[in-house]
């Protein structure tokens, strides 16, 4: 059995945890291989309702080996805390794996996520200051603090006081901010360091030996193709598409199978930047409320427009989807027409593909195709032929439009709430 990879295709929230852990159970291990804690995937399963940061989907089948892998960014106050969370409900945290190559969130990371944003002024990305951007800007500028880094505290007294230097010198001259105190710093990832201990492993080594096998290995991609830092909405964005998994965990990209592209059945936005398809009026607002539109990790309201085809068939495009989840397809119920974004005009000129320059995305007015609603409910539906025709029309206008055939229609939060159009390999 090979990879399959679970990749947001809008600007994240897209409901990537629903299928991750909906599709555990045919898997042997579940890897988190982008992101940091700005990530926020909600479970909802026979155990309760959980909001995961950072710990794969797949920690609720005790059989999953779970993996966070180098490509993530680990905040270790985070991680511990989620960890004592699941542990108190019940849930074991045993079968969790850190890669030793994963950048740490540093405190003066998260201090820096937040004086950045401020001295951006009226430009500011919204981030969710989690210190995530700042962690990987010095991953680049080979300024980072590894797991690996923990595990001896003589090398890690020294890498920490270079690094500390510097930025305590950003923090006071540029900023006007306190310096952090090397001794508090150290005390605290030298505790973090003796509790991650027990965790880290050479993870890349255990995905091989699992696909060597024929085991099915699940990729859990965070945020959404919008928010890719190469292909996503420049300067507004964070993330990673499909092409990120083989770098963010250490495996071929040829192992990958299929790349499933997860889609609300409208679209959301959380922070900054153009957003095309973004409703002012009372659809956008009960879209927002009917779906519980709210940021999983600030809490944010969420910006709320229909489905942009457009964005949605550059998506199939940069990531090679081989097959759609369309979520959250419930929150249209009761909707007596529904439109679909089906082209942009910018200064009279027709586009079929999001451009790369902000000041151009700003000014990009949708086209709508407008379909009929059907005013019913799907939530306790579970097979597409008993869906109403005019939900069903929907569903294959979509794929037509972004060039991807559907697998997995999703009613409502619970597992079972699934409609399986196709089967995934
Ligand atoms: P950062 O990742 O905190 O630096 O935020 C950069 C941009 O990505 C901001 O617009 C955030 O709102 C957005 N963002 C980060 N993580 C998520 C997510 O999990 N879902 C949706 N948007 C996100």
């Amino acid at each position: 059995m090979p990879a399959i990879a679970i990749i947001g295709a809008q600007w994240g929230d897209e409901g990537k945890g629903k299928i991750v852990d909906l599709l555990a159970d045919r898997t042997k291990v579940v890897v988190r291989f982008s992101g940091g804690n700005n990530a926020g995937h909600t479970v909802v399963n026979r155990l309760g309702e959980f909001r995961m940061h950072l710990i794969p989907s797949g920690i609720f089948h005790p059989d999953v080996t779970c993996i966070i892998g180098n490509g993530v960014v680990i905040d270790p106050a985070t991680l511990f805390k989620e960890i004592d969370e699941l542990v108190e409900r019940g849930i074991s945290t045993d079968n969790l794996n850190i890669s030793n190559r994963a950048h740490l969130i540093m405190p003066y990371h998260i201090l820096l996520d937040g004086l950045e944003e401020e001295a951006r002024g009226s430009g500011a990305i919204g981030t969710t200051r989690k210190g995530v951007g700042p962690a990987f800007t010095d991953k680049t500028s080979r300024l980072g603090i590894r797991v690996c880094d923990l595990l001896d505290r003589e090398s890690f007294r020294q890498r920490l006081g270079t690094v500390l230097e510097q930025k305590n010198n950003v923090l006071t001259r540029l900023y006007g901010a306190a310096p952090l105190a090397f001794d508090d710093v150290y005390r605290d990832y030298c505790r973090y360091g003796e509790r991650i201990a027990p965790f880290v492993r050479e993870t890349d080594v255990i995905v091989n030996e699992a696909l060597g096998r024929g085991d099915l290995v699940l990729l859990e991609g965070a945020q959404g193709a919008m928010l890719d830092l190469d292909y996503g909405s420049y300067p507004y964005v964070t993330s990673a598409v499909s092409g990120g998994v083989s770098l963010g965990l250490g495996m071929s990209p040829s192992k990958i199978e299929s790349v499933i592209g997860v889609f609300k059945a409208y679209i959301t936005r959380v922070g900054g930047g153009p957003m095309p398809t973004e409703l002012h009026d009372e659809s956008g607002e009960f879209i927002r409320e009917q779906g519980r539109e709210y940021g999983t990790t600030t809490g944010r309201p969420r910006r709320c427009g229909w489905f942009d085809a457009v964005a949605g068939r550059y998506s199939v495009e940069v990531n090679g989807f081989t097959s759609a989840a369309i979520m959250k397809f419930d929150i249209l119920d009761e909707f007596s027409t529904i439109k679909i974004c089906t082209s942009y005009e910018i200064d009279g000129d027709s586009h079929i593909r999001p451009p790369a320059c902000p000041y151009r995305l700003e000014k990009c007015v949708p086209v709508y195709e407008e379909m009929p609603g059907w005013k019913c409910s799907t939530s306790n539906i579970r097979r597409f032929e008993e869906l109403p025709p005019q939900a069903q029309a929907y569903v294959r206008r979509i794929e037509e439009l972004i060039g991807c055939p559907a697998s997995i229609v999703s009613v409502g939060p619970d597992r079972e709430q699934t409609i399986m159009v196709r089967p995934v390999p």
